[in-house]
């Protein structure tokens, strides 16, 4: 017995250390201490032993067990880790070769719409602020100056979530104009923001998405006024669509949250077809703006005798259409990769006022 002990011990701590392969390995364990294995057939026998054998053998089994158990766990361990050695050479990534501009993968042209309107304001100096996609129903209405009952709020088919246990709805913005009382009740004047992001509004059609994007405007100081909105919008118009002259018309329009508010149209002409921005004979509407109403300077605890700004909202998904020719909003969120071939951006091309926005 002794003998048959010392045998089967030498056999499988060489099948363990022959084992090249974590399968082969696993043979082995299958092979001895498997069900029905050479070690556990051995153990099997303790069964018909006298006590007396069973007390000398006993021990013996056990300890051969935990040995081969032993060694083939270690065995086990090197071999995962040369596995995994393997691994990191033949997954090996170069990643100082240079990236080829055709490996795939596109900016939206959300994003870079976005990122050129960072750019053009960030010229003019101004920061980029931002604020939550699911707003309290304070900074998205009331602080706006449109309290509850306010017709205003049917103007937005608004998404309300289910009232939390104090009977308040949080809802998803309809607009990012509450980044504006955000941005006022958090920092003193002087204060020059642009507010780019995700809103919201139930409402689906070719111009018309449940979610589309805006930007917000913001500019407060002591003795801004209504000259300096116009010409910062006309500033960031030529430099968006880059041309040199576009007409513009400021027509009176309605914001609960500025005073005088008005809409503005750009000059356009729809000869052969495209669209060309700046001079013709059509109007386009794109932003809504005015001078921040006092109410809501007030409701950011602003004095609207000291403080006094401006403000606007534009759509961005429009913007991104009239200037890079798409026609159905809706396929910008289609997830097509066709069109993102088509209309996508390479990474590369960063806008920058310097080298030209859109190139
Ligand atoms: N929040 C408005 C909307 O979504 C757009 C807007 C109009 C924003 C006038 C402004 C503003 O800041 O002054 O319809």
């Amino acid at each position: 017995m002794q003998d048959q002990i010392s045998e089967q011990k030498k056999a499988a701590i060489a099948a363990i250390s022959n084992a090249a392969a974590l399968d082969a390995l696993d043979e082995v364990r299958v092979a001895t201490l498997g069900k029905k294995g050479s070690i556990s057939g051995l153990m099997k026998g303790l069964g018909g032993m006298t006590p007396e054998q069973r007390t000398e053998f006993g021990p013996l089994l056990n300890s051969l067990k935990n040995e081969v158990a032993d060694a083939i766990s270690q065995r086990k361990a090197v071999l995962e880790m040369s596995a995994l050695e393997d691994r990191l050479v033949s997954e090996r990534l170069d990643i100082s070769l240079p990236v080829s501009e055709h490996s795939g993968g596109y900016i939206h042209p959300i994003s870079q719409v976005m990122d050129e309107i960072a750019e053009i304001f960030a010229a003019l100096d101004f920061d980029v602020a931002e604020g939550p996609d699911l707003e309290d129903d304070f900074y998205n209405f009331t602080a706006l100056n449109i309290p509850l009952e306010h017709p205003a709020r049917q103007m937005h088919d608004t998404f309300y979530l289910k009232p939390d246990e104090n009977g308040e709805r949080k809802v998803l913005r309809t607009h990012t104009s509450p980044v504006q009382i955000r941005t006022m009740i958090n920092q003193k004047p002087p204060i020059r923001i642009i507010a780019p992001g995700r809103t919201y509004r139930s409402d689906s059609d070719a111009t018309h998405t449940p979610m589309f994007h805006q930007v917000e405007g913001l500019v407060i100081d002591k003795s801004t006024h209504l000259g300096h909105l116009k010409g910062c919008l006309e500033a960031f118009i030529k430099a968006f669509f880059e041309v040199d002259e576009v007409k513009m018309r400021f027509r009176p329009s309605y914001f609960p949250f500025t005073e005088p508010s008005m809409e503005v149209d750009i000059g356009c002409s729809w000869e052969g077809g495209t669209v060309k921005i700046g001079t013709g004979n059509d109007w386009l509407e794109i932003l809504g703006c005015g001078m921040v109403n006092p109410k809501v300077l007030e409701a950011c605890d602003l004095d609207p005798t000291v403080y006094q700004g401006f403000a606007f909202g534009c759509g961005i998904d429009r913007l991104a259409m009239l200037k890079y020719g798409m026609n159905d909003l809706r396929s910008f969120f289609d997830a097509d990769g066709r069109w993102i071939k088509h209309y996508g951006f390479s990474a590369f091309d960063v806008p920058t006022i310097a080298r030209g926005l859109s190139r």
